[in-house]
C-alpha cells in the first residue's frame, strides 16, 4: 500500500509470526549451506532443510490467513506497479510502501520459490524418492537438449542450482534492503525486528498474533530436538563408553605401577605364569 500523506509515526506493521519467520529463515538456509559439502555436518545440513522447507509452507499459509501486510493479496501485483517502482527508483524519488514495495515483493517470492525448489529437491536426494522423472526431460528434441545442456539434469544438480541461485538473491536483497534504507531515510532492518514501519496510525495492524509464532517456535525447537535425539544420545553412550574405557585404562596403570613397586611380587607372578 503506497503511502500518501505526512503525518507519520513508526507504528506495528510486520506481525511477530512473520518475523520470526524471516529471521528463521534466514538462518536456517544460511545453516543448510554451509554446511551441504560436508558429509559430517550432513545431519545439520538436512535439518536446516527440512527447517527451511516447514518454513515456507508456513508462509505460504499465513500469506492467506495472516495479518494485513503479511498476506499475498496485499504485495503480490502485476507488471505495472513494479515499472513504476523501478523507474522511480532509477529517478532516485521510489514511492514510499507501508507494506513491501513491488520489486521487493518479486525478490521475496523469486526467494520462496527457490527455497521450496531447493528444500523438495534436497529431500527427494535424500530419502531417494521421485525416480527418474528428470531423466525422462531428457526425451527433448535434440535442439533443445544441446540448447539447455539436459544431458546434465539431475535432481543433485538442480538442487545445487537452486542453492546458488537462492544464495545470489538472497545478496541482492540484502544489498536492495540497504539501498531502500538509504532512499527511505529508514531502517528497515529495524523494522523487521522490531516490526514497526514509519506510516499513519491508521494503517497499522491491531494484533501481533504472538501465540502464532509461540507454535512456529515451539514446533522447529521440537523437530530440532527430535531430528537430533539418536545423535545426544549416541553421542552420550559414546561419551560413557570413553569414560569407562579412560578409567580401565587408569587402573591398569596404577596396578603395573603397583606391581612395579614389588618387583618380589612380580618375579613370583611371572614364575607362577611359567
Ligand atoms: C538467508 C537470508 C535471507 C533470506 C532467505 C531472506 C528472505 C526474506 C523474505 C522471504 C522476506 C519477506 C518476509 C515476509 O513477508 O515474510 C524478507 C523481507 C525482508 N528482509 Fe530478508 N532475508 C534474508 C536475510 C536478510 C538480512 C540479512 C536482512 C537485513 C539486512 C534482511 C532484511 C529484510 C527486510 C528489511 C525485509 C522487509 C523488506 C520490506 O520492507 O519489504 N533479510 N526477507
Amino acid at each position: 500500500m503506497k503511502v500518501r500523506t505526512s503525518i507519520m509515526q513508526r507504528v506495528p506493521i510486520w506481525d511477530l509470526p512473520t518475523r520470526v519467520f524471516h529471521w528463521l529463515l534466514a538462518l536456517s538456509f544460511i545453516g543448510a549451506y554451509v554446511t551441504g559439502d560436508s558429509d559430517r555436518w550432513a545431519l545439520v545440513h538436512v535439518t536446516c532443510g527440512y527447517t527451511v522447507l516447514g518454513l515456507i509452507i508456513f508462509r505460504l499459509a499465513w500469506g492467506v490467513v495472516g495479518t494485513r501486510y503479511a498476506r499475498f493479496s496485499e504485495f503480490v501485483s502485476g507488471p505495472s506497479p513494479v515499472i513504476s517502482y523501478v523507474s522511480g527508483l532509477i529517478r532516485g524519488r521510489p514511492s514510499h510502501y507501508v507494506g513491501h514495495n513491488p520489486a521487493g515483493a518479486l525478490a521475496i517470492l523469486a526467494l520462496l520459490l527457490l527455497g521450496l525448489i531447493s528444500a523438495v529437491s534436497g529431500w527427494m536426494v535424500y530419502d531417494d524418492v521421485g525416480g527418474d522423472w528428470l531423466k525422462e526431460l531428457h526425451d527433448v528434441p535434440p535442439f533443445w537438449a544441446k540448447w539447455f545442456n539436459v544431458e546434465c539434469w539431475t535432481l543433485e544438480g538442480l538442487h545445487e542450482e537452486a542453492s546458488s541461485l537462492m544464495l545470489a538473491l538472497v545478496f541482492v536483497h540484502i544489498a536492495a534492503v540497504l539501498i531502500s534504507c538509504r532512499l527511505h531515510g529508514e531502517n528497515l532492518v529495524r523494522s523487521m525486528i522490531d516490526g514497526r514501519k514509519r506510516s499513519e496510525v491508521n494503517q497499522a495492524i491491531t494484533t501481533n498474533r504472538p501465540v502464532v509464532a509461540l507454535f512456529v517456535l515451539a514446533s522447529l525447537i521440537g523437530f530440532w530436538l527430535w531430528s537430533f535425539s539418536d545423535t545426544l544420545r549416541d553421542t552420550e553412550a559414546i561419551e560413557f563408553a570413553i569414560s569407562i574405557e579412560d578409567r580401565a585404562k587408569h587402573f591398569v596403570n596404577q596396578m603395573v605401577k603397583l606391581s612395579d613397586s614389588f618387583p618380589y611380587l612380580v618375579i613370583n607372578r611371572n614364575e607362577d605364569q611359567f
